[in-house]
């Protein structure tokens, strides 16, 4: 069948919009912040894919072993027609799924959505090959702002892999659930993958790592901003930091600068004192109770939730009520 078109409903305009915006919110705050979804142009997405092959990153492995022992009974309980992926990247533990949808039969589309048009690009022509009777239909889109614009119909399953809703703040999360939950028809499922809360010491290695791939990933962002927006950052002039976060159980990236500096981006001159952070990315974790009140809230209802054989992360199946 192969891949259709991807669908734009951010073009180069809107992406260049919402950046700007942005970075005059988060560099002109007392606390300066950019959100996390400016890290994805094709080197980022390409340094997120080897983050999740380092030996420090659990949740990608550990996700994959719940999908492997799940997919099946996903599958069969779900009985979805449309899998919708939301921040898909590589999709490639969505395969899992994939061969057990196919397998039982009933699955005619698969949508995934993700702001990274090379991740897109890149998925999409791989599994529209690989599964040819399946319709591959890429969506280049913003999942805090495009649920509205996903396929009606047919019984639907929306995955969210990876902890990525994680990245959201505590409102946005709250914010993005009830948007999800209005997107969907009642009978509809949503799969939801979340890191656990952990003994900080597994958990901090995972954003530092000893080959400083996250340390780049995260730099990443200052290179996004030098191109799209003629910025002069100087990434070497900040140091990769991750912190835990006790209160909030969340990690938080940090890029720290060095010495102070002034940098231009857009008509404003920012000034970093030495040793003042940038926060890039906050990664939270959860508690299975705090995943289903979250959803209950919402208007989902919790119907499994499985982890890895270690208890590093968790996934949960949800139905619209
Ligand atoms: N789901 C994959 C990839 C996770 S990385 C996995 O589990 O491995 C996070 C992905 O979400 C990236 O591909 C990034 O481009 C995408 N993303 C981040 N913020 C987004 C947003 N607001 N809207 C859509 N996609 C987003
Ligand atoms: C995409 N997201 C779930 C990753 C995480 O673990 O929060 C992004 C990441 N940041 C640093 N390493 C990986």
């Amino acid at each position: 069948m192969g891949a259709e078109p991807l669908e734009i409903h951010l073009d180069d305009r809107d992406l260049s919009r919402s950046l700007r915006r942005d970075v005059r919110l988060g560099l002109t705050a007392t606390e300066k912040w950019l959100p996390p979804k400016w890290f994805y142009d094709s080197r980022g997405s390409e340094l997120f894919d080897e983050i999740t092959r380092l030996p420090e990153y659990y949740p990608t492995r550990a996700e994959r072993a719940v999908l492997a022992a799940r997919a099946t009974e996903i599958a069969e309980l779900t009985g979805a027609k449309t899998l919708i992926e939301l921040g898909s990247g590589s999709s490639e533990k969505t395969r899992l799924l994939l061969d057990a949808c196919t397998q039982r039969g009933g699955l005619g589309t698969f949508v995934p959505l993700d702001v990274s048009v090379s991740a897109l690009a890149g998925s999409t022509a791989a599994l529209a090959a690989d599964y040819p009777g399946l319709r591959v239909r890429g969506i280049v889109g913003d999942f805090t702002r495009h649920l509205d614009r996903l396929p009606t119909g047919g019984r639907r399953l929306v995955i969210f892999l990876g902890g990525t809703i994680g990245n959201l703040l505590p409102d946005e999360r709250a914010e993005f659930v009830a948007g999800m939950r209005a997107a969907l028809e009642a009978g509809d499922w949503l799969l939801v993958g979340t890191d656990l809360v952990k003994d900080p010491a597994v958990i901090v290695p995972a954003y530092d790592d000893a080959a400083g791939v996250t340390a780049e990933f995260n730099r990443n962002v200052l290179r996004v901003l030098n191109r799209e927006l003629d910025a002069d950052f100087d990434p070497a002039g900040f140091a990769h930091v991750a912190l835990w976060n006790a209160e909030h159980e969340w990690i938080e990236m940090r890029l720290r600068a060095e010495r102070s500096m002034r940098v231009r981006v857009l008509d404003l001159d920012v000034d970093f004192a030495a040793g003042e952070d940038l926060r890039t990315e906050v990664s939270a974790k959860f508690r299975p109770e705090g995943i289903a009140g979250e959803l209950a809230a919402a208007g989902f209802r919790t119907e499994r939730f499985w982890t890895d054989p270690d208890g590093l992360f968790g996934v949960t199946l949800a139905r619209a009520a």
